[in-house]
């Protein structure tokens, strides 16, 4: 069953009818200022940092789930209603919810009247500006009480939840013309506070909590709007919120914009106040100004809108799969951005309180990103690299208000270090700049500390050199990227977090295989780039490694039809025909076979096999199998879940990819092909009921063939599973490689295909590329032509900046 349906022209997701089976969100802001909205009006607003500038508040886990948001509350005289159905709840007739590119429109029609309220973060601007748009489709005069609605959060978000006996008396706020300011703490330490404007003189308002509702009532009958009357509290403490009361009356066939914005200044020390304990307000009201009128909202909104054609021009796909086209040109684009923004910081499955910035989750979502902002990935490489430490270990998180590293989710994660090489090779291809190797970078921060880049490379590398196991392969530390296999934690008090309890690797034989296969695919990305720019003994001596790494493997790691996935703390195989349980999982080999290791002796191919024999599913493949039924303290959190769910068994759509490419390493593009449709949104959105979140945006996990309900998705939007699909697709499956020198050309695909054509904006020219598949094969480029002139081999070389040209590719 469907709840919407997509309208590429527009590149938005219209959903149709508000009960969704749940919020399906969207992203307001990529800069500085964000917000989430839900398809009924939820959500919540932040600058930079959803735990540290937390500036509207919203409760995780209430009931009903997704309740608190920027509400606009309408008293027509016979009903109370909202544009978004929620939070009244009063039957509409008629709602259609618009998400777009960093915008949302949601309408909802009652009693002859439209209301249509416009959400979106102006480019370049510390605000969302909401329109509300009112029409009076009758032929009588309307007469329209309108209630806006904000919660304020005392700004960290985490302290705003539990340290009630403090923040029921600090709260204060300023009313001033048509403006509430929220400046609760502003008076000591912070030097920023919010406010809500309306572009029209307010009748009224309310900015205490239990005033505008009653005490006992929740956000679906506030007292005010039932009475059709404000009470103009002013808070003092207890919960502030900001609600202006504007009264409409419309003509038959009339219709009215409000524009209303929601801002965060920061003001300089010395210029904070304009008198005594009376904040100084010039920056809100210069942002006020630039949105005073509908018709600066609207040319706001198509600044926006122009931004996005440029980000989304520089590659696009005609493919004849119109599913797939709406994926690549638009959604997954889209979605990469928004995880570059806030890794796994904020969504309705991360409460943006526990994690920040990830070391590995922000290097991997740099290949689905770099492309539309290069300098922005250059400066994330920078900050993600600053929180390294001079061995090549790391801070597995970071703030995005300090920047600074911290251990709160656990560190020793010995995968970390080598997701810089793939982050900064990623760049590099993708900008051809260089100069960002001679950059210096500092060790956590500490001023003083700065070596080049490059040097953070080469002790990423080092790293896991320097950490090998008694079987030649790498330690894992706390965990690899499955942070759930957890091999040297021993847990066994309930209070304990997986995550950050002891980490006993001294003395541990805890080995994994998924980084002996990332180091092979990344060290000789490093080797790579060491002899593009002339350091051709540091390629030799690295090669060395990455040499004993694929003997290491082929001799410790090679279980007969497939590689194992560890060794545990005692050296015990994990992921073995010999264990129990989980005899074989997704992670080694998809990184073994990406890696070609015995590409020649038929491993990848029977690895591969094993992989659809036992892992595969209808919809999708899962991590393990059999699955843990009962927990292994010498496992940790994997087996702590129940069998199909998350790392036990789920479909961990991150790793989905892996296994597509290893598929492409075989030049199997069929079995890529059907994996990457099994996952991909665009084609679950028939079984929205089932599969519950958003069909726009890829979902962390698919609850696999072993749960309870397999097929059921979880933890929509911030996962690494948006950056992976959309480099195996275009990369590896549609084949179109950003190289130092140029563009190769590399395809991958079902036999059935007949061809593709795609866009590619690539160092300052544009290539038409129109590949043909004339004999059916499933890889391998017959010829090349660029204008018509023959190339040699499969890579566009690089052609003069400003230029437009046609590639043909026979395969
Ligand atoms: C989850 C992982 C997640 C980790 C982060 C675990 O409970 O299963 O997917 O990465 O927590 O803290
Ligand atoms: C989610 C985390 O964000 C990521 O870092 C990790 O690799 C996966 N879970 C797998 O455990």
């Amino acid at each position: 069953m469907k709840y919407g349906h997509f309208d590429d022209n527009r590149r938005e997701y219209v959903i149709t009818n508000p009960r969704t089976p749940w919020p399906w969100i969207n992203y307001l802001g990529n800069e500085d200022f964000f917000s989430l909205v839900s398809n009924t009006g939820g959500g919540y607003s932040f600058y930079k940092d959803a735990k540290f500038r937390r500036i509207t508040r919203y409760r995780y886990n209430n009931v009903p789930m997704d309740s608190g948001g920027k509400y606009f509350y309408i008293n027509d005289g016979e009903s109370v209603w909202s544009p978004g159905w929620k939070p009244c709840k009063t039957e509409l007739d008629s709602y259609e919810c618009r998400h777009g590119m960093n915008y949302t429109t949601i309408k909802g029609v009652k009693n002859g009247v439209e209301a249509e309220a416009l959400y979106f973060v102006p480019l370049k601007t510390w605000a969302e500006v909401q329109k509300l748009t009112l029409r009076n489709t009758t032929n009588e005069v309307k007469t329209l009480k309108i209630f806006s609605f904000v919660e304020w959060c005392l700004w960290n978000a985490a302290t705003d939840m539990e340290n009630f006996q403090r923040n029921f008396s600090t709260g204060e706020v300023e009313i001033e013309d048509s403006v509430i300011y929220h400046k609760t703490e502003y008076k000591e330490r912070r030097d920023h506070f919010a406010y809500y404007s309306v572009n029209e003189p307010m009748q009224g308002f309310d900015t205490d909590r239990e005033t505008f509702f009653g005490l006992y009532n929740g956000f679906d009958e506030p007292q005010t709007v039932l009475e059709g009357a404000p009470r103009n509290s002013e808070a003092h403490g207890w919960s502030p919120i900001a609600s202006h009361y504007v009264e409409v009356v419309l003509q038959p066939g009339e219709s009215k914009d409000l524009v209303y914005v929601l801002g965060y200044v920061e003001n300089a020390q010395d210029d904070k106040w304009e008198s005594k304990n009376i904040i100084n307000k010039t920056k809100a009201k210069a942002t006020i100004a630039r949105f005073d009128t509908a018709a600066k909202v609207d040319a706001a909104l198509a600044e926006l809108n122009a931004y996005w054609d440029n980000l989304l021009n520089v590659f696009t796909i005609k493919t004849g799969e119109e599913k797939l086209d709406r994926m690549v040109n638009i959604w997954n684009q889209y979605q990469c951005m928004i995880t570059f923004c806030f890794s796994r910081s904020a969504s309705f499955f991360e409460s943006g309180i526990g994690r920040g910035m990830g070391f590995r989750d922000s290097n991997q979502d740099l290949v689905g990103f770099v492309h539309q902002i290069p300098e922005r990935a250059r400066e994330r490489i920078i900050d993600i690299a600053s929180t390294q430490f001079p061995d090549g270990g790391c801070y597995h998180q970071y703030q995005p208000l300090t920047k600074k590293g911290n251990n709160e989710i656990g560190q020793g994660f010995n995968d970390d270090p080598m997701w810089l090489i793939l982050g900064t090779t990623a760049y590099i291809k993708e900008s051809g700049d260089f100069t960002i190797l001679e950059e210096p970078v500092p060790f956590d921060n500490e001023a003083g500390s700065e070596v080049s880049l490059f040097h953070h490379l080469t002790v990423s590398f080092d790293h896991v050199v320097n950490n090998l196991g008694p079987h030649g392969l790498p330690l894992s530390g706390r965990a690899d990227w499955n942070d759930c296999l957890n091999l040297n934690c021993f847990s066994n008090d309930p209070n304990e977090s997986f995550q950050t309890t002891e980490n006993k690797s001294e003395g541990s034989q805890a080995q994994s295989l998924m980084i002996a296969g990332l180091f092979v695919v990344y060290g000789r990305d490093y080797v790579e780039l060491c002899k593009v720019i002339g350091k051709t003994e540091e390629a030799a001596r690295a090669q060395q490694h990455i040499d004993a790494m694929v003997e290491a493997i082929k001799l410790n790691g090679w279980d007969g039809d497939w590689f194992i996935r560890a060794y545990d703390y005692f050296g015990n195989k994990i992921g073995s025909k010999d264990n129990e349980e989980s005899k074989i999982f997704i992670e080694s080999n998809g990184w073994c076979t990406m890696a070609g290791i015995g590409l020649e002796e038929g491993m990848v191919a029977k690895a591969l096999d094993s992989v659809k024999e036992r892992l595969d599913c209808e919809h999708g493949i899962v991590l393990n199998n059999p699955p843990f039924t009962k927990y292994y303290i010498e496992y940790g959190e994997i087996s702590s879940y129940p069998p199909g769910y998350k790392e036990n068994a789920g479909i961990f759509c991150h790793n989905n990819p892996w296994i597509m490419i290893g598929e492409t390493v075989q030049g199997r593009g069929d079995r890529a092909w059907e994996y990457f449709r099994k996952i991909c949104p665009s084609y679950t959105e028939e079984i929205s009921d089932l599969h519950k979140v958003e069909p726009y945006v890829y979902a962390q996990m698919i609850a696999g063939k072993d749960a309870f309900k397999p097929g059921e998705a979880k933890n929509s939007w911030l996962t690494g599973t948006a950056a992976w699909n959309y480099y195996a697709i275009t990369q590896y499956i549609l084949g179109i490689q950003p190289t130092y020198n140029g563009l190769r050309i590399e395809p991958c695909i079902a036999p059935e295909w007949k061809g593709f054509a795609v866009t590619r904006k690539f160092r300052g020219a544009t290539y038409l590329i129109e590949v043909k598949n004339p004999n059916g094969s499933m890889k391998g480029v017959a010829s090349l032509t660029v204008d018509g002139k023959l190339i040699e081999g499969n890579t566009i070389p690089l052609m003069p900046v400003g230029g437009t040209y046609k590639v043909e590719v026979i395969m």
